[in-house]
């Protein structure tokens, strides 16, 4: 089974990531063809006819985005997430650690696109061989003329910057991630108005995720018609799905939308480890609800996943074998979400803590009868209520979870222990 359609497909060249072996590969070309024979406004359409989905979560069209930007003559600017955060998702830091110029092609090509002059890649605090590797590859660029005045002498100038940010999983959520690109502390902005209008230092900014931008110079390279090829008419093209949990490949994985998510995991993934059958599965990273083994015929693009129950998101497949104590997972998942929010608004700060509290209380086997009404409550009181969607994010797995294993939760109220034999770990003092 090929494992590299297209964005993956040089993961194994040594040394891709320098200019001279990106270059050997085709590195670059596409800048080329796009400086030559495209006016800026027909790539747009190009990537608007692709059907290009924003990869970092949300699907939303980047061509339809790029549409946005108003024609009034503002300065603009192009800002890449690459604040992967996700848990379970580990796609952007393959990409930008191994072949960072694939990515800044992409970048001088979308910018080039939409008019920016100057462009950012925002890193994960964590980031630091990610960010490195950009570093470097920003340099290489410009000693090789594409980027800076005049690139290739098409009278287009473009100066790249790679930001490093302190650590926080809510500066990946765009309008916090402008806030702290401008050096303030990373709060969500009030939408509207959205960046394509007011974004970075007040002007019409495009922020866009790792993996979009990187698709941007396979497009141009084999035409929109090659897009819609794979897929399915709403969802075209490829998608990296990271995959992890108790499977014998865990890693990551381009395969064209609609891929079953039983091939994912059966033979990309190499299928459960022996011994191990799978419980549930969480198919877009930590924020989305869990499906059940019987939807795993769920062909893995948008709608159907979404039509399944659950979101294609991040693209973080996390499978939960046999063994996972299903109350354990959704205590650890819920406090990544209370560590992890702003405190901005009160639904979120509250809920989230409360939440884990009750987890807790309930892991530790010091559960009472009306504590899974009282999360399910809390989660009411927060669904839709709070200022950013990090708050609703932080119900998907939980909620799903009570919904599907509602028994496991009961067994712990009930036996005061976890009846899988988990030992506890990391809780509050009960
Ligand atoms: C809490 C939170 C965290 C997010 N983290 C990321 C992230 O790490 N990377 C990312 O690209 N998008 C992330 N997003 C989505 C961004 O807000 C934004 O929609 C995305 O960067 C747009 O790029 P795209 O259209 O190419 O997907 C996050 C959203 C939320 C609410
Ligand atoms: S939902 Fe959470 S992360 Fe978002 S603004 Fe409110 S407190 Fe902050």
């Amino acid at each position: 089974m090929s494992q590299t359609f297209y964005l993956l497909r040089n993961r194994e060249v040594p040394q891709i990531g320098h200019m001279d072996v990106y270059r050997e590969h085709g590195g670059y070309d596409a800048l080329k063809k796009s400086l030559a024979e495209f006016e800026p406004e027909q790539l747009v359409d190009l990537v608007k006819r692709s059907g290009l989905r924003g990869r970092g979560g949300a699907g939303f069209p980047t061509g339809v985005k790029w549409g946005f930007l108003p024609k009034d003559g503002r300065p603009r600017y192009l800002v890449v997430n690459s604040d992967e955060a996700e848990p379970g998702t580990f796609k952007d830091r393959e990409l930008i650690e191994n072949n960072p110029h694939q990515l800044i092609e992409g970048m001088i090509i979308s910018s080039y696109a939409i008019g920016a002059g100057q462009a950012y890649v925002y890193c994960r605090g964590e980031f630091l061989k990610g960010s490195e590797e950009l570093a470097r590859a920003v340099k290489e660029a410009y000693a090789a003329g594409f980027l800076g005045e005049n690139i290739l002498g098409s009278g287009f100038s473009l100066d790249i910057f790679v930001y490093r940010g302190a650590g926080a999983y809510i500066c990946g959520e765009e309008s916090a991630l402008l806030e702290s690109l401008e050096g303030r502390r990373g709060n969500p902005r009030l939408k509207p108005p959205f960046p394509a209008v007011a974004g970075l230092y007040g002007m019409p900014t495009i922020v866009n995720n790792v993996e979009t931008i990187t698709n941007v110079p396979a497009i141009v390279t084999h035409g929109a018609e090659w897009y819609t090829s794979m897929g399915t008419e709403k969802s075209p093209g490829l998608k990296i799905m990271s995959v992890s949990g108790k499977v014998n490949r865990p890693g990551n994985y381009e395969i064209p939308l609609a891929t079953p998510l039983r091939t994912l995991i059966e033979e990309y993934a190499g299928g459960m480890q022996e011994g191990r059958s799978i419980k549930c599965v969480i198919p877009g990273g930590s924020s989305v609800p869990l499906l059940m083994p019987d939807k795993l015929d769920t062909p893995l693009d948008y709608e159907s996943v979404l039509q399944a129950g659950s979101m294609l998101g991040s693209g973080g497949c996390i499978v939960l074998d046999d063994t996972v104590c299903i109350v354990r997972a959704a205590a650890r998942l819920v406090k990544f979400y209370r560590e992890e929010s702003c405190g901005k608004c009160t639904p979120c700060r509250e809920g989230t803590y409360w939440m884990t509290d009750v987890l807790d209380r309930i892991e530790a086997g010091a559960g009472n009868e009306a504590d899974l009404d009282m999360l399910l409550d809390i989660a009411d009181n927060m669904n839709g209520k709070c200022f950013c969607p990090l708050g609703d994010a932080s119900l998907g797995f939980m909620v799903s979870a009570i919904k599907h294993f509602r028994d496991e939760f009961e067994a712990h109220v009930r036996e005061h222990r976890c009846p899988l034999g988990a030992k506890v770990y990391d809780t509050v003092n009960y």
